[in-house]
């Protein structure tokens, strides 16, 4: 299922929760950040220059292992993030509470432990799914809310006006740094940047399909995601463009932040509610689950185990005992071994679930055994992260509990 059928479905299950949710206060620590369930937006705010998550659970602080608290109340489901660029301590936020309800234009002055609705944004509050704040001139604040379209205000989000007509619903918005009236908007149809406000539009990407997220950073390099084509870069306004990567198959990124300790490092919000990593600049990527397993000597020596125990009946590479036919069975009728790789459905499990199979065996099939006893924890763990080694972009965005959002 593609993310242009997954959004909607996706909100509507998360704000089917909601009332629950609204009612539970101050939950503090929430594990690690890949049990939260949908991350829609990212952010590295305030003075330690801290990663921040919004999505399903409100707005999170993110420590170096991954793991993630929130630091008050959730306002509700965030679909729009952004920091001020000069107070430290300034959120903005949009999104639902509840079913029907619409949070406005929320601002914080604590980092996110307290929100209040600075406006509503609109006649009625809106949902903001795109915030963009001016870095250059700050009272300059971008909105795009699906029942109004482009909004504008110029004194902080007190006040609204309507923005010109955008050429289609916007998934995000950025504007350049060193000019607030320069403005560039992802959307359905593709990415438009705006000279003047947001009143007359360009296209900035030839690709006629949707882009999902834009950054824009000095020196006029732009960064953005078209769907089906891949994360691309341009360092001249969108003059021109390369390739930074294209192997997503049907997913995309929504949202893209990048280390300020690391350059090289970038954080991203896939459409399937998970946060994915990467280590190479956006060569490419991780799954955040297991994310400090997939390291060169985890996996040389995970395959070692594998090619010396599992791929008799596994297969090279773990594409199967029977390649291409992932329902054959044996000749009891049993299913003979599956694929590990994405052929097969092994990332349906968490790494968890994975590790515990390899441990204790399969209770349906005595042929995988439990391992428990051949192989230590260590030898496991690395088994684990050749399998998963052997993933597309895909299958490790999709792992675990979102596989459910993944399929066709
Ligand atoms: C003798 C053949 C055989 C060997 C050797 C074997 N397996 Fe299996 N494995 C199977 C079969 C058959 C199943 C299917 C079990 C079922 O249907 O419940 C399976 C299932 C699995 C699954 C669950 C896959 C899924 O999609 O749910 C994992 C993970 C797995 N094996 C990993 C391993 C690892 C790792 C090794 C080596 C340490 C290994 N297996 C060695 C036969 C084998």
């Amino acid at each position: 299922m593609s993310f242009l059928v997954l959004l909607p479905i996706m909100v509507a299950l998360v704000l089917l929760q909601a009332p629950a949710r609204a009612e539970k206060s101050h939950v503090e620590v929430l594990g690690s950040l890949h049990q939260v369930s949908f991350i829609t937006a990212l952010s590295f705010a305030g003075a330690e220059q801290r990663l921040e998550a919004a999505g399903s659970e409100g707005l999170l602080w993110v420590d170096a292992n991954l793991q993630a608290r929130r630091p008050g109340r959730s306002p509700g489901v965030v679909m729009s993030l952004a920091p001020h660029p000069d107070l430290p301590g300034v959120r903005y936020a949009g999104g639902y509470k509840g079913k029907d309800k619409r949070l406005g234009f929320l601002l914080s002055e604590d980092g996110g432990a307290t929100w209040r609705q600075r406006a509503k944004g609109g006649d009625q509050a809106l949902a903001f799914h795109a915030l963009a704040v001016a870095p250059s001139a700050p009272a300059t604040i971008y909105g795009f809310a699906k029942e109004a379209g482009l909004r504008l205000s110029h004194d902080g989000g007190r006040s609204w006006q309507a923005g010109g007509k955008l050429p289609a619903e916007a998934f995000d918005l950025a504007v350049a740094p060193n000019d607030p009236k320069s403005v560039y908007a992802a959307t359905r149809a593709g990415l438009f940047a705006s000279p003047d406000s947001g009143t007359t539009w360009q296209r900035r990407h030839p690709a006629k399909a949707p882009a999902t997220f834009v950054n824009a950073e000095t020196g006029g390099r732009l960064t953005s995601f078209i769907h089906r084509h891949g994360l691309v870069r341009s360092e001249d306004g969108g003059r021109t463009w390369s390739d930074i990567s294209t192997a997503y198959q049907d997913r995309a990124l929504m949202d893209l932040v990048i280390d300020p300790g690391n350059p090289r490092r970038f954080y991203a919000a896939a459409d399937t509610g998970g946060v994915m990593i990467s280590n190479d600049a956006g060569q490419s990527w991780l799954s955040i689950e297991g994310w400090r397993d997939q390291v060169p000597e985890r996996i040389t020596a995970g395959r070692r185990v594998f090619e010396e125990n599992c791929q008799a009946c596994h297969g090279e590479k773990g594409r199967g005992e029977k390649p291409g036919d992932i329902h054959a069975r044996d000749e009891n009728g049993l299913p003979v071994a599956p694929p590990l790789d994405d052929s097969g459905h092994g990332w349906h499990h968490a790494d968890a679930q994975l590790a515990q199979t390899i441990r204790e065996g399969s209770p349906r099939n005595e042929r995988m055994i439990a391992w428990k006893d051949l192989l230590d924890g260590e030898a496991v763990r690395n088994v684990v992260a050749y399998v998963k080694s052997l993933w597309s972009f895909r299958s490790l965005a999709c792992q675990g509990r979102r596989h459910m959002r993944c399929m066709h």
